[in-house]
């Protein structure tokens, strides 16, 4: 009997020539696993393409929900954005997918799963440490990183198996897609200079041609989680899914960033991420107003920490789950609702409330209301002020005009 092996099956050209090679050269049967995390897709028609091309079995499984609940909800209560500018849509996605792939090799009795990603990027990382994680038993084939073939060898390759070449090869693009957001690079964009031209956008409508008049949107957080929509409940996919195309129709959510793969290399992503855009800014004002300066400092940190495990494929390491845990619990007074306006690619939090504010009006004011005591604020910033006082006069840290 032949080994099995699990691959993920996009349904693209790589990994429908994956399914031939494996069969070729490792001399295996191919499952076929594809998994549905938002992409506007015939899944029925990809499964029956990878049986066509010689898959001994074909799978499409939906992790909307789980992906949205247990990965996209995480890292936006964490505020986790990679190098200041990638809301992580790609790299959230992977180890689900590779634990998914690890959870039906499990029940296949399959030994190896597989993967179509190159050696040149984050995502096999991301597979390959995912897998290892949670199943240190299989074995990884990984074909693209492998076959040594360019683009025109594989489509030769696709030609002379009967493998049906997709139309769309004939894009210059590489595009990754899912609820959380879009990524396009290769092409015109391997260019840092030029502009991304428009046709590289298809989420997003351009400045220019977003209305003219606002809209302004009320997004209600329970414990850090986006769960209304202008007043009116809603499921997390539908919530995001919505925010996409309401966000996307008013240009919000395109980023350009010359990014730090893990392996070393620069390259130029374009992304469109609508809903992620306008719920991290949203979910950070609703934090600005329940969370005490100290957690706001400290949690900042932990943001940028968390980003680069997501991004660098750590997610199910305990350095990841550790940050999570920590994460979770500031959310707990994190409720309220965030008031946000859509303008010429623009999404500005233009107000906040929460029954668990921190903030006090009474406080805050310079009219009548007001019950702060200024007076004590000169004993405090003597004693705050001490150790400044002390050092300036020992050690003159009054800095000369010029030493010459
Ligand atoms: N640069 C992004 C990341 O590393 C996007 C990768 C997109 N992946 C792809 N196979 N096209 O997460």
């Amino acid at each position: 009997m032949k080994d099995k092996v699990v691959l993920a099956y996009s349904g693209g050209l790589d990994t429908s020539a994956a399914i031939k090679w494996i069969a070729e050269i490792y001399e295996m049967d191919v499952i076929a696993l594809s998994i549905d995390l938002g992409m506007e897709r015939d899944f029925e028609s990809i499964r029956q393409k990878a049986l066509k091309v010689g898959a001994i079995k074909a799978l499409v499984l939906d992790a909307k929900d789980i992906f949205i609940s247990d990965y996209v909800f995480p890292a936006l209560q964490a505020d986790a954005v990679y190098e200041g500018q990638y809301t992580l849509a790609t790299a959230l996605a992977r180890p689900l997918i590779a634990k998914l792939l690890v959870d039906t090799a499990l029940e296949e009795g399959a030994v190896v799963v597989a993967h179509g990603c190159t050696g040149k990027g984050n995502d096999q990382v991301r597979f390959d440490v995912s897998t290892a994680a949670l199943a240190s038993h299989l074995r990884i084939i990984a074909p693209a990183r492998e076959w040594g073939m360019t683009r025109e060898e594989t489509v030769a390759y696709a030609h002379r198996y009967g493998i049906p070449v997709p139309v769309t090869v004939d894009s210059p693009y590489s595009i990754d897609e899912n609820l959380w957001g879009r990524s396009i690079e290769c092409g015109v964009l391997e260019d840092p200079w030029i502009e991304p031209p428009e046709d590289v956008f298809s989420w997003t409508r351009s400045q220019d041609e977003a209305p003219e008049n606002p809209l302004y949107i009320e997004i209600g957080f329970e414990q850090g989680n986006p769960v209304s929509l202008d007043g009116q409940v809603s499921g997390g996919v539908e919530l995001v899914e919505k925010l996409n195309s309401l966000a996307g129709e008013h240009g919000v959510g395109r980023i350009d960033h010359l990014e730090n793969r893990l392996v070393g290399i620069k390259s130029r992503e374009i992304y469109e991420a609508p809903a992620a855009t306008v719920l991290l800014s949203a979910h950070l004002a609703l934090e600005q107003m329940t969370l005490s300066r100290d957690q706001l400092r400290f949690k900042q940190k932990v943001a940028q920490e968390y980003a680069e495990l997501v991004y660098n494929g750590l997610w199910f390491s305990a350095m990841r789950q550790d940050l999570a845990a920590y994460v979770q619990s500031t959310q707990r007074h994190v409720s309220g609702t965030v008031k946000v306006k859509l303008h010429k690619g623009k999404s500005m939090v233009i107000g906040r409330k929460s029954p668990k504010s921190l903030y006090s009006y009474n406080l805050a004011t310079y009219d009548k209301e007001d019950r702060f005591d200024q007076s004590a604020a000169v004993g405090f910033i003597q004693i705050y002020g001490l150790p400044v006082k002390t050092q300036a006069e020992v050690q003159e840290t009054r800095e000369e005009e010029s030493t010459e």
